[in-house]
């Protein structure tokens, strides 16, 4: 059966001093968990973190390319050595900031199994999609374009996070409903395109203002099978009370 994952994404935010104390305090915080507990620092305490050996650690973006004249861009292979397990592909604020756009997210989901790095690819609609309607059809296009190419036994390697745009940062959570939905329907693309088999091995997580209040009701969903979380990951008792809410909810204390 598919892993639940809580995922920390620290973003651009504590500087490595600062972010070295903050893995010192989700350390002390944590509660044991049978749950994959991963974050997303930034690069420079990377290595840091994942000789920690605590949590899982990833990287927030990585190139696509192995080596070359890509300047201030860090590989796959780089990225791997100093401990990354995981990359975040196809985060929305780097679809609007950095002209991500689904062919490059294509291009590193398969450099990041190439190199056995488990890519978590984000998906979501803005506000006037949803409002608009077929956001549904939007973020299963968003899937179908990043995943071309790969067989079953590649995309069960892959995480997928739906983050609607219009939840990031905000502070509105999309609510536990408006996430089934959509998780559902990702997991019955999936389904559809490389079997039930395989939709029913990939973890599918909720971002987008989840914290301790909401994480219950979001995770008690069926096709939510964890979250990605922003603000609240750098607060370690948030972050820490979510972690034990996914215990209390789907099972997994140790
Ligand atoms: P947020 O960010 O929890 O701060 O909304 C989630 C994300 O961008 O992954």
């Amino acid at each position: 059966m598919r892993n639940v994952i809580l995922a920390g994404n620290w973003k651009m935010n504590e500087t490595p001093a600062q972010a070295r104390r903050l893995l010192e305090q989700l350390r002390e915080s944590l509660p044991k968990t049978s749950h994959e507990v991963v974050i997303f620092p930034p690069y420079l305490v990377l290595e840091h973190a994942a000789k920690a050996g605590f949590v899982k650690v990833g990287a927030q973006n990585c190139h696509f390319e192995e080596k070359g004249a890509f300047t201030g861009e860090l590989s796959l292979p780089m990225l791997r050595e100093v401990g990354a397990a995981c990359v975040l592909v196809g985060h929305s604020e780097r679809r609007q900031y950095f002209a991500e756009t689904d062919e490059t997210v294509r291009k590193k989901i398969a450099a990041a199994l190439a190199q056995d790095v488990t890519p978590f690819l984000c998906v979501g609609e803005t506000l006037p999609q949803r409002e608009a309607g077929g956001y549904l059809e939007f973020v299963t296009g968003q899937l179908e374009a990043a995943l071309a190419g790969l067989d079953g036994e590649a995309v069960k390697r892959t995480v997928v996070a739906y983050e609607p745009v219009w939840a990031i940062g905000t502070g509105v959570t999309a609510t536990a409903e408006q996430a089934q939905e959509v998780c559902a329907a990702l997991r019955g693309w999936l389904a559809d395109r490389y079997g039930k088999e395989v939709a029913q091995e990939v973890s599918i997580l909720y971002g987008g203002s989840m914290n301790a209040k909401n994480a219950a009701e979001l995770l008690k969903k069926p096709d939510i099978d964890g979250g990605l979380i922003g603000g609240a990951s750098l607060k370690p008792e948030e972050f820490a009370s979510i972690v034990k809410t996914a215990n209390e909810v789907k099972g997994g204390a140790r």
